[in-house]
């Protein structure tokens, strides 16, 4: 065996390792959120702890055994995330609507709520992206299919930067690209800050809390926008906003969540060609469509999944 070949598989064996302190954890102290970080490995492939692993360990340091006090807290905050989703989800179930209506309600609530966002939303965010199936395999269809079609040096925006995960991903897969992302709420901005420094794009990359209605005075080659339509009381127009925020001739990758209860969750989805409508009266070609659903064998209906499109603005 050849000395880089033998790295790797020690490489992998460790991360292994490492992901396993992780599960633990999870079985320990959150039994019924464990199953998805204990199916990980099998659903995914070999190649995903290669990618969680320094995910996790760039923002919340070393996975060792026994596991930091940090690491511990950060499990605690998804396991809040996770809980939330699933409270909703139940009763998203019974009611066939979203719980929350009001855009100004769930602002105050939810987004400038620094308790809410650091403990719960944005750290939760950030693992799910690599525990829930249909985070990850949006990820990589984004990584594998989605960034290969972009050029490699311009502009990005990513509009609703959440965790940060997307811009993070496009600036280590384009070393020539700058980007910056928006948004309303200062917490999303200071954690995708973190995260920007933690894996060293700070000289890449600007952050603006910003409410696009107004319009951004530079058009950007590429724009992403990941699970924001579904937060809003009119995602058509917002639809509008991101289309007159591009270049002609750019493209964007817009995604939304369908039929996925969360205390955020104002605009019910039910089905992609719903968005796809959305996108094209909006003025956007799409080219790529790719959808990914949560586990399980409930009706489509009752199924969480995210839908994402590549589009383009035409020349
Ligand atoms: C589900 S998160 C986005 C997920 C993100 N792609 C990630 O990977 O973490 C939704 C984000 O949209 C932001 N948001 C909500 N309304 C917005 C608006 N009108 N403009 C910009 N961002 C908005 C929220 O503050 C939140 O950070």
């Amino acid at each position: 065996m050849v000395l880089s070949q033998w790295k790797a598989e020690v490489n992998l064996l460790n991360n292994l390792q490492k992901w396993a302190a992780i599960c633990d954890e999870m079985q320990e102290n959150y039994p019924v959120l464990a199953t998805p970080f204990l199916a990980a490995e099998k659903r995914f492939g070999p190649r995903w702890v290669e990618e969680a692993v320094p995910a996790i360990e760039g923002m919340y340091g070393d996975i060792g055994s026994p596991l930091s006090g940090r690491l511990k807290d950060a499990l605690g905050c998804y396991a809040e995330f996770a809980n939330d989703s699933m409270r909703h989800q139940v009763m998203f179930e019974r009611s066939g609507k979203y719980r929350a209506s009001n855009y100004e309600e769930v602002r105050a609530a939810l987004y400038d709520n620094a308790d809410h966002m650091t403990q719960n939303y944005l750290p939760g965010l950030w693992f799910s992206h690599y525990v829930w199936p249909q985070h990850y395999f949006t990820l990589i269809g984004f990584t594998n299919c989605v960034l290969p079609r972009i050029e490699d040096e311009g502009v990005f925006f990513e509009v609703g930067v959440g965790c940060g995960m997307y811009s993070k991903i496009t600036l280590d897969n384009k070393p020539g690209i700058r980007g910056i992302g928006f948004d309303i709420s200062q917490h999303s901005l200071d954690y995708t800050g973190r995260v920007m420094k933690s894996f060293g794009y700070e000289s890449r990359y600007r952050l603006e809390n910003r409410d696009i209605r107004y319009g951004y005075d530079v058009k950007a080659d590429f724009l992403i926008c990941q699970e924001v339509l579904e937060h809003l009381e009119n995602p058509a127009e917002f639809c509008r906003w991101l289309f007159d925020m591009i270049r002609p001739g750019g493209q964007a990758f817009i995604t939304a969540a369908l039929n996925a209860g969360h205390s955020d969750h104002i605009f019910l989805i039910r089905h992609p060609v719903e968005v796809e409508k959305m996108l094209s009266e909006a003025g956007f070609q799409i080219s790529r469509i790719q959808e990914e659903s949560a586990p399980g064998s409930k009706p489509r209906n009752l199924t969480p999944s995210l839908a994402g499109f590549l589009c383009a603005k035409p020349l």
